[in-house]
């Protein structure tokens, strides 16, 4: 069957209604049970009796919803590998945890005002409410990972944590640096982003306790979708709208930030637009139109299609660590699912 004809026939088998949904929606419907159980146990756990101010932060945050992308994925790995015991639903709040410790953080230093639609809690609060909630926060996901009492899980997320902080110091000593290369934003985005979603998968396998080669295959599968993701994320912060990414554009410019495509635009640029790039980034003089002149320069040089082009290339590398897997419907999603991290920029 050519990919047309069998693409065909998977929609009729589907069902139009059905195919036309984003992928990790009709990931959470197969996986509502474990997701209803796992948003109850991150409301249970994101309580304090003694400080008010973190269920404050927390519900303020959490209850805004996000995307739940990570405990999905954990709990996808785990049932495709046949996981039958609790603890992927303990893993998947971990990670989610882990996760909005690190935004909240991450806001803090990207001085942040929007974040899943709403203002962000260093806005609504304070710096401070925002760094010690998320440490509370990371604290108790350790909690939840010990409950599961593997030391080889712990040592995934423990480890995970420790390369997504190395990230974004690696990307904060990077910014402002016009000599910043695509290696090292490479190692950025591995560390700040990829690090959680192959964390997230690759616990999903081993709690299920597949062969090596396929525990592999999960990391694989995560560590490229997650490059792809925070590519495209970086993309969506330059053409993207506010409204649908539910932060504010522009961003990254604003914190002269050496993503992919600004990369991609310096390695091309002739004296005027160096110059340009040297006041912007490197000297932090922004003026009225200079986002929209650097959208034009990147545009000029393709950049931004290049940057497509490359988080398309780990896409195509994500599924094709899903294809050594047993066949399965979350097998299948997953590869839909990678397919439409880069689908959202259209
Ligand atoms: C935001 O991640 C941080 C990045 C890695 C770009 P998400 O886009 O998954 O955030 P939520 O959880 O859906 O808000
Ligand atoms: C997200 O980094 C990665 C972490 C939160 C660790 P970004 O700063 O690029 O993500 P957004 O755009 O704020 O979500
Ligand atoms: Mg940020
Ligand atoms: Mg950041």
């Amino acid at each position: 069957m050519t990919p047309a004809v069998e693409g065909k026939a998977k929609v009729t088998r589907m069902g139009l209604d059905e195919a036309a949904r984003k992928p990790q929606e009709r990931l959470a419907d197969w996986l509502a049970e474990d997701m209803a159980a796992v948003n109850a146990l991150i409301r249970l756990r994101m309580a304090s009796e003694h400080a008010p101010r973190i269920p404050e932060v927390t519900a303020h945050l959490i209850e805004a919803g996000g995307k739940r992308l990570r405990p999905l994925l954990t709990l996808a790995a785990a049932r495709m590998c046949g996981y039958q015991g609790d603890n992927h639903v303990k893993l998947a709040a971990t990670v989610e945890f882990i996760h909005t410790a690190t935004l909240l953080h991450d806001d803090v230093v990207d001085e942040s005002e929007r974040r899943r639609g709403r203002p962000t809690a260093n806005l609504l609060w304070d710096n401070k409410s925002s760094v010690l909630v998320g440490d509370y926060l990371f604290a108790r996901s350790f909690q939840l990972m010990v409950e599961t009492g593997s030391l080889r899980v712990m040592d995934i997320l423990a480890n995970a944590s420790a390369v997504i902080a190395e990230g974004e110091v690696l990307q904060l000593t990077a910014a402002q640096d016009l000599r910043t290369t695509e290696e090292i934003y490479l190692k950025v985005v591995r560390g700040k982003t990829a690090a959680l979603f192959s964390a997230a998968t690759e616990v999903g396998a081993v709690i299920a306790a597949v062969p090596e080669d396929q525990v592999r295959a999960l990391w694989t599968y995560g560590d490229a979708l997650g490059i792809a993701f925070q590519i495209v994320d970086d993309l969506l912060d330059y053409g993207g709208s506010d409204a649908v990414i539910g932060k504010n554009t522009g961003d990254d410019f604003r914190e002269r930030k050496l993503t992919l495509p600004v990369i991609k635009a310096v390695a091309k640029a002739d004296a005027e637009e160096r110059a340009f790039w040297t006041r912007v980034i490197e000297k932090g003089d922004q003026r009225d139109g200079d986002l929209a002149h650097a959208i034009a320069v990147m545009q000029k040089h393709g950049a931004m299609e290049a940057s497509r082009d490359e988080a398309l290339a780990w896409v195509a590398a994500a599924k094709s660590a899903l294809a050594g897997l047993p066949a399965h419907d979350l097998r299948d999603m997953l590869a839909d699912l990678a397919d439409y991290v880069v689908a959202r920029i259209n």
